[in-house]
This record gives C-alpha cells, sequence and structure tokens, in this order.
C-alpha cells in the first residue's frame, strides 16, 4: 500500500488496537482524532514499540462540518489509499451540532459521508473505504425523514441504530456510483470499550456483569483489519469471516434518495 490510511476514532478501543496493528505492519497512518492530546499518547506509546511506525496526527471533529472540510482539504490527489470511518458514539440525550444536525447522525453518519465525498478525489484509484456499522442496523429501518430526527423521535439506541443503517445504506451507494472502490462494512460484534457505556444507572452493574463476557478490543479489531487488507469489495466483515452483505439491506431506490437528500442538506454540488 502506497499511500496514506485514514483512521477516524484513532483513540478509541476498537481504533486504537486497529491502529497498533497497522502501525506494527509498516502502514503509513493519519490518525484523525478530536481529542490530539489523546491522540499524541497513543502515537507515542506505539513509537516506543515499534519505532519506524509512521504514525501522523491530524485534528478532526466529526461534529463540525468546518472541521471536517479542512481535515480533508489537507490530503492532495493520490494520497488516500485507505479510509477507516470508525469513529462513532451513542449520544445519551438529544442535541444539536452547530450545523444543525442531531449529534449522533453528525458524527455516525454525515460526517463519515461528506468526508468520503471529499476525499474522493485524493484516493488512489482502488482506494479502500471501510465503514464501521453494527448488528443494531437490522433491528431498524430509515428513509430521508430519519436523517433529521426531532426530540421526540429521539431514542439513545433507536437513534444509533438509524445512524447505523444510514451510513450502511450510504455505504452500498458509494460502491454502485464507485465500483472502482474497494467499499466494504466492519461490524465489530459487542465490544469492551467506551460506547458501551451508556450514562445510566446500571452501567456499574454492567461493568461487572456484561463487559467480562464480551469481545476485547483487539477481537473487534478483527473485522475492520480484514477489511482494510481485503482486495475483496461490497462485503460484509464479521467475526474473522466476510460474507455478502446481506439482501434485506439493499434497496436501491432507498439508497439513491438517501445519497442525493445528504448530498442536499450538506450542500454538496
Ligand atoms: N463497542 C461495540 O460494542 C461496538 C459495536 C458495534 C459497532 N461499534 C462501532 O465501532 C466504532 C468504534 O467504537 P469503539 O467501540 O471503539 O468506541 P469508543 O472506544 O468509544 O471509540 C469511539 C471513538 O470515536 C471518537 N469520537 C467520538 N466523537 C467524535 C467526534 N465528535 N469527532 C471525532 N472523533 C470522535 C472517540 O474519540 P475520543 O477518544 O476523543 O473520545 C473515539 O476515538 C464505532 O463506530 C462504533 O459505533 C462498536
Amino acid at each position: 500500500m502506497s499511500g496514506k490510511t485514514l483512521i477516524t476514532g484513532a483513540t478509541g478501543g476498537i481504533g486504537s488496537a486497529v491502529t497498533r496493528s497497522l502501525a506494527a505492519r509498516g502502514y503509513d497512518l493519519v490518525l484523525a482524532c478530536r481529542n490530539t492530546s489523546k491522540a499524541e499518547a497513543l502515537r507515542q506509546q506505539i513509537l516506543a514499540e515499534h519505532p519506524q511506525a509512521r504514525l501522523e496526527l491530524r485534528p478532526l471533529d466529526l461534529t463540525s462540518l468546518a472541521s471536517v472540510r479542512r481535515f480533508a482539504a489537507s490530503f492532495g490527489p493520490g494520497q488516500v489509499s485507505a479510509l477507516f470511518n470508525n469513529a462513532g458514539v451513542i449520544s445519551r440525550g438529544y442535541a444539536l451540532t452547530g450545523d444543525g444536525f442531531e449529534n449522533t447522525f453528525s458524527i455516525n453518519y454525515f460526517s463519515p459521508f461528506l468526508l468520503t465525498r471529499l476525499l474522493l478525489p485524493c484516493m488512489e484509484p482502488d482506494a479502500r473505504v471501510v465503514n464501521m456499522v453494527s448488528l443494531t442496523c437490522r433491528f431498524v429501518r430509515v428513509d430521508e425523514r430519519a436523517l433529521l430526527p426531532a426530540e421526540k423521535d429521539f431514542s439513545q439506541l433507536g437513534t444509533y441504530a438509524r445512524s447505523k443503517r444510514a451510513l450502511l445504506l450510504s455505504s452500498l451507494e458509494l460502491a454502485r456510483r464507485h465500483p472502482e472502490l474497494r467499499v466494504n462494512l466492519a461490524d465489530p460484534g459487542i465490544v469492551n470499550s467506551g460506547i458501551i457505556t451508556m450514562g445510566r444507572w446500571f452501567d456499574p452493574l454492567a461493568d461487572v456483569l456484561f463487559r467480562p463476557l464480551i469481545k476485547s478490543p483487539e477481537q473487534g479489531a478483527v473485522p475492520p483489519l480484514s477489511a482494510l487488507a481485503s482486495e475483496e469489495r461490497d462485503r460484509y466483515f464479521v467475526g474473522k469471516r466476510s460474507a455478502a452483505i446481506p439482501d434485506r439491506y439493499r434497496d436501491p431506490a432507498l439508497q439513491r434518495r438517501l445519497w442525493d437528500e445528504t448530498e442536499r442538506l450538506l450542500s454538496i454540488q
């Protein structure tokens, strides 16, 4: 791989496991992070173990479209070999970003969409795009109206699941529009990381009873690592294997409508 591999959320549980593994294998990495001191600490830890590792930090806050635009503008034509849209949140309550998008949708859907779109001219012809989805996708449906949820429609897990389903549908449409790219989905399973802290009374109980039973971040990193190394396209990476993206997710007309509406909302020409 000659160009750069970009990782959003590299400071998180799964993101840092992926970053460590790719750094050890000599990938030229850009860590896209909102918390640059946390990212610098990770960089130093990795460099202590792998002094030859190629790790660069660039700031990216997915609640700000201006930040996404600045980050994307820092790359030139052909510089990007792979983009791993990994950062994600399960927002505790309803809140809008400065751009007027619901917070979870901004971080999990709109900003990754915009980032991917803006980086297309910077990608190598057969670049990899790996989008992190979730098994919660299968329990919800979305259409254009779901993109801007009102406060009454918000629920912590429901909104998260809908944002991930929208990301899944936009990945299918990206793959259709850009067959030259290797667009794949990764589903890490249920992983012991920061995101599963729900900000609720039962968190301490879950920490004791639930966390020991679920996957480690290193196990959760297996599907995205496989996708980032794969020659395949249009696949769903889960556990140690990849499969065809289930037909239940495919809806070409809906994919197109969502894509067009997202471009309109983001004022993309
Ligand atoms: N853990 C699971 O069970 C599970 C299951 C299915 C899917 N996933 C998906 O896996 C991905 C990684 O999650 P994780 O489990 O590793 O969770 P995590 O440990 O909470 O990591 C989340 C990452 O996203 C970053 N992030 C949050 N808000 C951001 C913003 N506004 N701008 C830029 N970066 C932001 C965080 O940055 P900071 O370090 O600065 O907070 C962190 O690096 C997510 O997309 C998640 O939805 C996880």
